[in-house]
């Protein structure tokens, strides 16, 4: 296969959604103070941008109440830059009043699943997000915009490449930084996000776009092959493969951070990331939540220690 971009010899910017798509989605809640142990754990392994919470309703997504408690508690020291997701004028308030230094506003390419989401259709959701661009901007504060169902919808079925390609140009025309595109059941391979890539990079220079591949069906790694060679360096990604979308029935976390970071040294990418030090704090926040490690990476390297562990504590013969 020739591809225009060689995918060794490139630094890729991960953006950590384990505290905020992560934990959305886990039956079991952490404390204020965990999650900012979390966040910090995140932070101190080398992850340079990491969205922290969500200024969405309480009564819609209980785990990321208290998204402001948690801004006003970060160490705003370091190179890490910390985002916030929004979905109208009131999140938008929120996140400015706790100094996110992000803004993350989502909407998809099907009405089916805006609907559940936020209560109104895509191009309502156009409609509100336009001020909000604006005002973020003019603060200088950066806005991403999701767009989630790139392949497909729970609700309304598979989604067409152009589809994609047209509503990341009217994100981009709002004035968003980055467009994330986001496989949000993670029912696609290969096979599909390659299309859907081409399209929206027909329009669409690789570095505005970033990849949200969501794990369901195992597919997340490989997934993310497609988009490295098509030039897109950008990459969201799930410590432990925590999460998912309450409002996306049966989706899982997105493709776990670990594996990720594993994947890329393995192609000699670089990420700024210790493995070592994502894996031990992708157990630690599993622990916490009483869940299995979602990360086979994290899972393998946990063993591993735990034989050192238990090698270095056999009484000495002598
Ligand atoms: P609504 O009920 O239509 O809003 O919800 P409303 O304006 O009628 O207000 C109703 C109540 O919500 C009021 O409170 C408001 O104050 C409150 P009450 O008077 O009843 O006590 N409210 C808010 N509270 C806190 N923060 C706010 C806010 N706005 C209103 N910002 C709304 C509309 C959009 C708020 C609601 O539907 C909502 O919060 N939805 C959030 C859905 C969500 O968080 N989904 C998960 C994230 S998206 C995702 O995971 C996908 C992504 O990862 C990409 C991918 O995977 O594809 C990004
Ligand atoms: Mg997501």
């Amino acid at each position: 296969m020739t591809r225009e971009h060689d995918v060794r010899d490139d630094r890729v910017s991960l953006v950590e959604m384990g505290p905020r798509d992560g934990l959305q989605n886990e039956a079991n809640t952490l404390s204020l103070v965990q999650r900012l142990e979390l966040i910090q754990r995140l932070a101190e392994s080398g992850l340079q941008r990491i969205e922290v919470g969500a200024f969405v309703s309480p009564k819609k997504v209980p785990q990321m109440a208290d998204s402001a408690a948690l801004f006003a508690a970060l160490p705003r020291k370091g190179p890490t830059r910390y985002g916030a997701l929004v979905p109208n004028l009131q999140g938008l308030q929120a996140a400015l009043a706790a100094r996110a230094d992000e803004i993350g506003l989502f909407t998809a390419c099907s009405d089916g699943f805006t609907r559940a989401n936020i209560g109104i259709s895509v191009e309502e959701s156009l409609v509100r997000f336009a001020p909000l661009v604006q005002e973020a901007r003019q603060l200088g504060i950066k806005v991403r915009g999701y767009l989630s169902t790139v392949i497909a919808c729970p609700f309304d079925g598979p989604t067409r490449p152009k589809r994609v390609s047209a509503m990341a140009e009217r994100l981009l025309d709002l004035g968003c930084h980055e467009i994330s595109l986001g496989d949000t059941i993670g029912v696609g391979t290969p096979g599909t996000v390659a299309p859907m890539l081409d399209a929206v990079l027909h329009e669409i220079p690789a570095g505005r776009l970033a990849v949200h591949f969501h794990d369901t069906y195992g597919q997340g790694l490989a997934n993310l092959l497609p988009a490295l060679e098509r030039g897109i360096r950008t990459i969201d990604c799930s410590v432990a493969g925590l999460g998912g979308c309450p409002y996306a029935p049966g989706a899982s976390g997105n493709v776990a951070s670990e594996e990720v970071v594993y994947l890329l040294h393995g192609l000699g990418m670089s990420t700024g990331v210790d493995l070592d030090k994502l894996a031990a704090t992708g157990q630690w926040v599993s622990e916490r939540l009483g869940r299995p490690n979602g990360s086979r990476v994290g899972q393998a390297l946990h063993a591993n220690a735990e034989r050192l562990r238990a090698r270095l504590c056999q009484p000495s013969p002598h």
